[in-house]
C-alpha cells in the first residue's frame, strides 16, 4: 500500500477548509504541510496562527515539513500543535541526533529532509533515530518546479541504507503520475501529490485523487 501526502501548499488558500474536509474523507494517509521561513529557502509558508486553525480542521496526520533554519527551537510549538511527524532539513541542523531525541520526547515521530545535492549516505547513522526521510526532488521553496530525475537513484540508495529498519520514504516535489509510479518502483512508501496531481488546475480534488489513487495503489 502507497501513501498519498497533499501538499496544502498548492490547496486554494481562501477554500482550506472546504480543501482539508475533502482530502479527509477521500483517504489521505497525511497532510504534508510546508512550512517556510523566509530564510533557508526564499519564500514564507504558513505561519503559527494559521497552522494552529489548519490543526483544528485536519483529521488526517499531519507531516510538518519544516523549511526552516534552526529546527532545534521550534519542537515544543509543533508538539503543542498536534503535529504527527517533525520533519526537520537535514542541512539546518548540526546536532541530528538531539533533535530526533527531543522530537520524540514531545511524543512525535522524527523525519529528515534532504535537498537533492545533500548525499543520502550523511543518513547512515542516522536512520534508527528517525520514522521517515523526505528526500527532496526540487530545490525547496516553490510548488510546480521539474523532477529531478537523479531522485530515482537516490531513493534506490537510501532504501539500501535502511535495509533491516523501518523507515518510510517520502519523495516530494514535481511529481505527477508517471514519476509518482517510478518513485515507487525505485522503493519510496509516500508521494507528495500537488500542482502536477491533485491540484491540478481547472480540475476538481475529487477527480484528480481518484485518479492518482488508481494509478499508484494498485
Ligand atoms: C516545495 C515543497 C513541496 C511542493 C511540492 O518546497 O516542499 O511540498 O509543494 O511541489 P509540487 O507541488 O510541484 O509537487
Ligand atoms: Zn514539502
Amino acid at each position: 500500500m502507497y501513501h498519498i501526502a497533499p501538499t496544502m501548499l498548492c490547496a486554494d488558500l481562501f477554500k482550506m477548509r472546504e480543501s482539508m474536509e475533502l482530502l479527509d474523507k477521500l483517504g489521505i494517509d497525511w497532510f504534508h504541510i510546508d512550512v517556510m521561513d523566509g530564510n533557508f529557502v526564499p519564500n514564507f509558508a504558513f505561519g503559527t496562527d494559521f497552522l494552529r486553525q489548519m490543526t483544528t480542521v485536519g483529521k488526517s496526520p499531519f507531516y510538518l515539513h519544516l523549511m526552516a533554519a534552526r529546527p532545534e527551537e521550534y519542537v515544543d510549538l509543533f508538539a503543542e500543535l498536534g503535529v504527527e511527524y517533525y520533519c526537520f532539513h537535514y542541512e539546518c541542523t548540526k546536532n541530528p541526533f538531539r533533535l530526533c531525541q527531543q522530537i520524540k520526547k514531545q511524543g512525535m515521530k522524527a523525519a529528515a529532509a534532504l535537498n537533492p545535492a545533500t548525499p543520502v549516505q550523511f543518513l547512515r547513522d542516522l536512520i534508527p533515530y528517525l520514522d521517515a526521510v523526505t528526500l527532496m526532488s526540487v530545490e525547496p521553496g516553490f510548488s510546480g518546479q521539474r523532477f529531478m530525475e537523479f531522485t530515482y537513484q537516490r531513493i534506490k540508495e537510501l532504501r539500501a541504507l535502511a535495509d533491516g529498519f523501518k523507515l518510510l520514504i517520502e519523495v516530494d516535489g514535481g511529481i505527477d503520475i508517471e514519476i509518482a509510479k517510478k518513485c515507487i518502483d525505485a522503493g519510496c512508501d509516500v508521494v507528495v501529490g500537488g500542482y502536477f496531481t491533485l491540484f491540478q488546475k481547472g480540475k476538481s480534488i475529487e477527480k484528480n485523487y481518484e485518479t492518482f489513487r488508481q494509478a499508484v495503489r494498485n
